[in-house]
C-alpha cells in the first residue's frame, strides 16, 4: 500500500484540516510530517471549533491512529495543552492513547519562543511576521547538531543537559535584554510537560508507518504550511523553516518515494496569506476588508488579521508542479459568491513583459497581475449536496482552473463543517 500526502498549495490556512477530518475515516492513520505548533488546522467538532496546533487532524475520527513524525518540532508544553483541551471536549475520544511520537522528532526548548520574538522585534534583523512558536530556533539548532530529541527524554542525563542547554540560552537572552520569566519557574513548567510527554507513546515512526504500509493499511501524511512558506521553494526567507512540500512527506516520515500514492492539493478560491512577503494579487482597502470580513480571515493560531487577494494561476501551477499534485481540493468558494465577477490572475506583467510563471525571487513592486474576469455566482452553498447544485458559474470557474493547472479538481468544500463538502467524480 502507498501513503497519500495532502500539503496547502498557497501560503497556508487553505482548510488542509477540515478536509483531512473529512477524509480521514479512509485512513488508519494520519501523520504530521513537518512544522511544529505555528500550524493551526480548524475542524468542528460537534459544533464546536477547534484549532489543532501540533495534534494531527485524525484525532476526531476514532478509529485513525495519529502520528507526530520525525520532520516535526514538538512543544511539550503546547502539545499538553492540546492534548487537555481535547480530553476536556470529549474525552471519549482517547486521544492520548491514539497519538504516536517519533522518538527522532525534535523538542522545542522553552528558550526558543524568545529568540523567535527577539529576532521579529529586533531592528537589525529581518521581520518574517512568524508565529513566535520558536520555530526558526528548533530547526536552527536541530541542523547545528545541538538540540535535543523526543526519545532522549528517557535517558537518565536528559535533565541535567536540559538545564545546561536551557540556563546557557537563558543568559544569552538575558544579554540581549529579553524579559524573561525565572529560570527556575521556565524549568519546571517545561519538566512537567515533559513528564506528561512521557506517558505517551514514544516510538520509532519510520518503522511502524513502514510497517502499517506493508500490512495495507491506509497512511494519509498531513502538511503543514504550505507551498509558499517552504524552506526551500517557498518565498524565502518569508517562508517557514521547514518542508513543506510533499517531498517533505517522504524525509519527514521516513517513507520512500517509491510509495507515494495520491497527492492531495488544497487552494482557497482566493488567496491568503499572514505574515510578510511577495503577495502579487493581494486587495487593499474596503475591497480587502470586506474579503477578510467575509472570509473569517483572521488566523487560526494568532488570530492575525490575514492578508486577502484573487487567485493567482502561475503561483498555482508553480505549486502543483513542485508537488507533483494528482487531485484538487478548492475550499470556501461560498466566501466569493453574489459578486458580479471574480477576478482570477491568469500570468503578470513584469516590467512591461507578460510572464506566464511564479519566479519565487521576484519584488513586489515589479509585478503586476493581469486578471482575467470569470461571471460571478450566487446561491446558498449549504445547501449544495452534489455536483448538480453548484452554481454553474462556479463550475466554470472551476473547469477554468483545471484547464490551466492541468490537475483535476475532486473536491469541493462548500462550507467549513466535515460534511459540508462534495466529490467530483472526475477521474
Ligand atoms: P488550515 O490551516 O489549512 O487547516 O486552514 P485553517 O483552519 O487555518 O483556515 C481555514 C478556515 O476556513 C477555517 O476557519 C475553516 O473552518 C474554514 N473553512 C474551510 N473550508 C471552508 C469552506 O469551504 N467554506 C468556508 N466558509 N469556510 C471554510
Ligand atoms: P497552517 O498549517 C499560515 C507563516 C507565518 C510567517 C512564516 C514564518 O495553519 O497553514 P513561523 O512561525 O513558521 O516561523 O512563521 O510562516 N506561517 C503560517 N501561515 N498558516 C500556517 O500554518 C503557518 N505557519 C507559519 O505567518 O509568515
Ligand atoms: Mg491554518
Amino acid at each position: 500500500m502507498s501513503m497519500d500526502i495532502l500539503v496547502g498549495l498557497q501560503w497556508g490556512d487553505e482548510g488542509k484540516g477540515k478536509f483531512i477530518d473529512h477524509i480521514c475515516s479512509q485512513y488508519d492513520l494520519v501523520a504530521r510530517f513537518n512544522g511544529g505548533a505555528n500550524a493551526g488546522h480548524s475542524i468542528y467538532y460537534n459544533n464546536q471549533k477547534v484549532t489543532l496546533k501540533l495534534l494531527p487532524s485524525g484525532v476526531f475520527y476514532p478509529n485513525t491512529l495519529n502520528v507526530i513524525g520525525t520532520g516535526v518540532v514538538v512543544n511539550p508544553i503546547q502539545l499538553k495543552q492540546e492534548i487537555e483541551q481535547l480530553i476536556a471536549l470529549d474525552a471519549s475520544l482517547a486521544v492520548e492513547k491514539r497519538l504516536l511520537l517519533s522518538a527522532k522528532a525534535h523538542l522545542v526548548l522553552p528558550t526558543y519562543p524568545y529568540f523567535d520574538r527577539y529576532y521579529e522585534e529586533h531592528p537589525q534583523f529581518r521581520t518574517i511576521g512568524t508565529t513566535k512558536n520558536g520555530i526558526a530556533p528548533a530547526y536552527a539548532n536541530k541542523i547545528l547538531r545541538h538540540n535535543l530529541r523526543v526519545g532522549e527524554v528517557y535517558r537518565a542525563a536528559f535533565p541535567i543537559e536540559l538545564q545546561a542547554i536551557v540556563a546557557r540560552q537563558y543568559i544569552e537572552l538575558q544579554q540581549l535584554g529579553c524579559e524573561l520569566p525565572l529560570l527556575e519557574d521556565m524549568m519546571a513548567e517545561f519538566l512537567s510537560a515533559i513528564e506528561f510527554l512521557k506517558s505517551l507513546a514514544i516510538i520509532d515512526t519510520e518503522l511502524y508507518v513502514n510497517q502499517a504500509l506493508k500490512e495495507g493499511k491506509k497512511v494519509l501524511a498531513e502538511g503543514a504550511q504550505a507551498t509558499m512558506l517552504d524552506i526551500d521553494h517557498g518565498t524565502y526567507p518569508y517562508v517557514t523553516s521547514s518542508n513543506t512540500i510533499a517531498g517533505g512527506a517522504c524525509t519527514g516520515l521516513g517513507v520512500s518515494p517509491k510509495n507515494i500514492g495520491e497527492i492531495f492539493g488544497v487552494t482557497k478560491a482566493y488567496t491568503t496569506r499572514v505574515g510578510e512577503g511577495i503577495f502579487p494579487t493581494e486587495l487593499v482597502g474596503v475591497e480587502a476588508d470586506e474579503l477578510r470580513i467575509k472570509g473569517g480571515e483572521f488566523g487560526s493560531n494568532t488570530k492575525r488579521p490575514r492578508r486577502v487577494g484573487w487567485l493567482d494561476i502561475p503561483a498555482l501551477k508553480y505549486a502543483v508542479m513542485v508537488n507533483g499534485v494528482t487531485q484538487l481540493i478548492v475550499t470556501k468558494g461560498d466566501i466569493l459568491s453574489d459578486r458580479e465577477e471574480v477576478p482570477i490572475c491568469i500570468q503578470y506583467e513584469v516590467n512591461g513583459k507578460k510572464q506566464a510563471y511564479f519566479d519565487v525571487n521576484q519584488q513586489e513592486e515589479d509585478i503586476q497581475p493581469v486578471y482575467q474576469m470569470m461571471q460571478g455566482w450566487r446561491g446558498d452553498f449549504t445547501l449544495i449536496q452534489d455536483e448538480s447544485q453548484v452554481p454553474t458559474a462556479f463550475l466554470a470557474y472551476i473547469h477554468f482552473l483545471e484547464q490551466q493547472v492541468e490537475v483535476a479538481v475532486t473536491y469541493l468544500s462548500t462550507g467549513p463543517n466535515r460534511e459540508e463538502i462534495i466529490e467530483l467524480k472526475r477521474k
